[in-house]
């Protein structure tokens, strides 16, 4: 990859311009007319116009797949229904789609009942959360946004929108570009980490991946953004909870990554389970109607999440099911997944005046737009190719996709006296741990259809490269638990060998949904067997599994070298062993700040200043800090080594003044001065030193990549525009103020030299 590329980028001027804009809100007229109208279509209004109530109601109820089980176990456990009553009510017109099953021949006759026996032969839309891949599994899309390419996952998302419209799917529910910053919350290993800058770039990219360039094509994947809004903020880190945000918060942090997937062809966006301040999602009409189509410019449709409208009852929101289908409706929310009370109440609320037909109607031609932009009407089998099920699924090329993905997601923590490369020849090497070898702990959570039997461990690929002889494989320990002479066998080990591979961490059902942690550390019976393996005196390389940053402690943390992997898919283990032996140098960047300890959490790099910052190490009096712990990382936002020496120059600017319609470069000279070629990622972070809303710290606002040969230097360069320096302000515009700004250009959040810039007054 050559210095000059550019990442995707996602448009800040439309948040200048005021597409994001508190002040429009109030100009939104109340009642609950649709205020913001699909636009007209002969075709489908000429369907709306034929519907029955039930009929509409229908069009608006999502289910789980009762026959296709394959998903059974990733949402709460619904009452199977026979296929006989399935195609009942395909028949009948009550059923919009299903999700989480998949094949091609039943979904081929599925299709036909509705095609050929429902009232209007509306087509059926078949969706499933395709998180990271379908049959070839990428890494995790927190471990995708570790590599800080977006490019990488839009072509990732590519492959996994060929392999699931192979298997008979149209939908599906991914991407999360939830902003996450509290590391207890299990389903920080959806998104894409902490920073809304790079969650924008990853969102625009998941989406543009799996939908291509034709929403029409055989291969185009509907995308799903969620989980609206600000689920990445509940109290705690505990899933479901909460959120207690301000305005300014929700704008500047939380809402930008569903605009750069909206403003990236986005037509379907999930409202989240949570509330806001007392409003949950799924029935706040300011969030679904007023700020996601009237500023945002949304023009698909909402899905609720799985039964969060009916959850507005137990929310203390909905006195009763009629009365959450009421509010979810009239908030927006288009679609229900899964309970049931859109088809049971709807004909009835609309009978009776609460809900306005054109409520109804909206929401219908919203569903049908995206059916007809998708291509279902042209063609009910888009998708549903037996010939493709057969052909497409893991190809070389995207299990080559799956390595690259999986070497260029993890990140080199440390590596102390360069334990890092192994040797291939000649040094024997104990592979220890629960996760070395376990080939139902390489995916992570939401795989919803694996196949695991083509996967790679990490020992398979070390025994291919060292052989038997020089590698020496000792579970020690399971993920949770001890077991009967575990660390006996790994203390033997290393002793016997000249270096220790230790593969411990979370076990992969550690993290997802309902999988928050109130200790993020690694499991007790590991960090045993870790303490063990360390007093040998050998030297450890801890390869650490995990769906969130984690509080590593004692001999992990002290370890040589520490490589964190999350969970990498179907070419895991040949992607670590790439970097293991030097064929490749890691890459990866943080993309979630590692803490010292679990209790620091909610815990960021773009955390705003106090009024007592801890300035030194030593400087601990009344200062922001624990008696216990600093305000500092162990691993920050950003970090993440390469096998090459780097160094950065100083951060120089082409001009000390920015003019308000003007332009600055920012360039700094980056050289590797080690023995090893290394692709660096160099990032740009800005500072708005006094502002009438305080600033974070730093914030990142551009990043580039580059190879860099041993001995080689490179300059690298941004242009920086007043865009660069916006923020929500009092009024909940995006706005820039004049003044100064501390610039860096660095290989880390908490690195790098500034350089002072002044925005000018227009
Ligand atoms: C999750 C969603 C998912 C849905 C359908 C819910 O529990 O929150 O992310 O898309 O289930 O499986």
């Amino acid at each position: 990859m050559s210095n000059s590329r550019v990442q995707a980028g996602v448009s800040r001027r439309g948040f200048l311009g005021g597409a994001v804009s508190g002040l429009a809100i109030a100009g939104v007229a109340s009642g609950f007319a649709p205020a913001f109208a699909a636009p007209k279509d002969a075709f489908i209004d000429g369907l709306i116009a034929k519907m029955s109530v039930e009929e509409k109601a229908g069009q608006l109820s999502l289910y789980s797949d009762p026959v296709r089980t394959e998903a059974a176990t990733f949402n709460p456990s619904v009452a199977s229904v026979p296929k006989t009553q399935m195609l009942a009510d395909i028949a009948a017109g009550k059923i919009t789609g299903l999700f989480n099953g998949m094949g091609v021949a039943l979904g081929r006759e599925l299709q036909k009942a509705a095609v050929e026996t429902s009232p209007h032969g509306i087509p059926l839309i078949f969706a499933a959360d395709i998180i990271h891949g379908m049959k070839t599994v990428f890494p995790i899309p927190m471990a995708e946004a570790a590599s800080f390419d977006p490019e990488l996952s839009r072509r990732t998302n590519r492959v996994a929108a060929l392999e699931a419209t192979a298997c008979g799917l149209h939908w599906t529910f991914s991407p999360a570009v939830d902003v996450v910053r509290d590391q207890r919350w299990g389903r920080t290993a959806e998104a894409a980490g902490e920073d809304t800058w790079l969650a924008c770039q990853f969102a625009a990219a998941r989406v543009k991946g799996f939908q291509g360039d034709d929403l029409k094509a055989e291969t185009s994947l509907l995308a799903c953004l969620k989980h609206f809004a600000a689920y990445g903020a509940v109290e705690g880190g505990m899933d479901y909870n909460t959120v207690e945000i301000t305005e300014q918060t929700l704008r500047q942090t939380h809402l930008p990554s569903f605009q750069a997937g909206i403003t990236a062809g986005a037509l379907s966006v999930m409202s989240s389970f949570n509330d806001i301040g007392g409003v949950p999602s799924t029935g706040n009409r300011r969030l679904l109607t007023d700020i996601l189509r009237g500023e945002m410019g949304f023009k698909g449709f909402v899905v609720s999440d799985f039964t969060s409208e009916e959850e507005l009852i137990l929310h203390g929101f909905a006195a009763d099911g009629r009365d959450a289908a009421k509010k979810a409706i009239l908030a927006g929310c288009d679609m229900s997944m899964q309970s049931g009370i859109y088809m049971k109440y709807l004909p009835d609320l609309v009978r009776s005046g609460e809900v306005p037909m054109s409520v109804l109607d909206e929401a219908v031609r919203r569903v049908l737009r995206v059916k007809q932009a998708i291509g279902l009407f042209d063609n009910p089998y888009r998708s549903l190719d037996a010939k493709r099920e057969q052909t497409q699924l893991r190809l070389p090329e995207s299990l080559a996709l799956a390595r690259e993905a999986a070497r260029r997601a993890c990140v080199l923590l440390k590596n102390d006296g360069d334990v890092l490369p192994l040797k291939k020849t000649g040094q024997k090497i104990a592979l220890i741990g629960p996760l070395a070898d376990d080939l139902n702990q390489l995916n992570g959570y939401w795989v919803v259809f694996p196949d695991t039997r083509k996967d790679i461990t990490v020992a398979m690929a070390m025994r291919g490269i060292v052989g038997d002889g020089n590698l020496n494989v000792v579970r020690g320990a399971d993920i949770d638990a001890p077991i009967p002479g575990g660390i006996d066998a790994a203390v033997a080990a290393a002793k016997a060998a000249d270096v220790v591979v230790l593969c411990i961490g979370e076990g992969q059902e550690m993290s997802g949904e309902a999988q928050s942690r109130t200790e993020i550390t690694v499991p007790a019976a590991q960090q045993a067997l870790a303490e063990a393996v360390a007093a040998t005196g050998k030297p450890v390389v801890v390869v650490l599994s995990h769906g969130r940053a984690l509080a590593l402690e004692g001999a992990v943390r002290n370890a040589q070298a520490i490589l964190c992997t999350w969970f990498l898919g179907s070419e895991a283990g040949n992607g670590i062993a790439d970097l293991l032996f030097g064929d490749h140098s890691p890459s990866g960047r943080l993309p979630c700040s590692f803490p010292q300890k679990s209790g620091q959490e909610p815990f960021y790099y773009n955390h705003r200043a106090t009024g007592r910052p801890q300035l030194s190490e030593t400087d601990i009096n009344y200062r922001t800090r624990y008696r216990d712990a600093s305000f500092e990382p162990l691993y920050p936002f950003g970090h993440g080594l390469t096998y090459g020496r780097i160094v950065y120059g100083p951060t120089q600017l082409s001009a000390d003044s920015l003019p308000w319609a003007g332009q600055v470069t920012v360039s700094v000279t980056i050289a590797n001065s080690g023995t090893r070629p290394v692709h660096e990622v160099a990032q740009l972070y800005i500072r708005d030193r006094v502002a009438s809303v305080t600033q974070p710290i730093r914030s990142l606002k551009g990043v580039r990549h580059l190879d860099l040969a041993a001995g080689e230097s490179k300059t690298v360069t941004f242009a920086l525009t007043r865009a660069d320096l916006a923020f929500v302000g009092l009024s909940m515009n995006w706005q820039a103020e004049p003044g100064e700004f501390d610039i860096w250009i660095a290989p880390s959040s908490s690195a790098g030299t500034s350089a002072r810039l002044k925005l000018l007054k227009a």
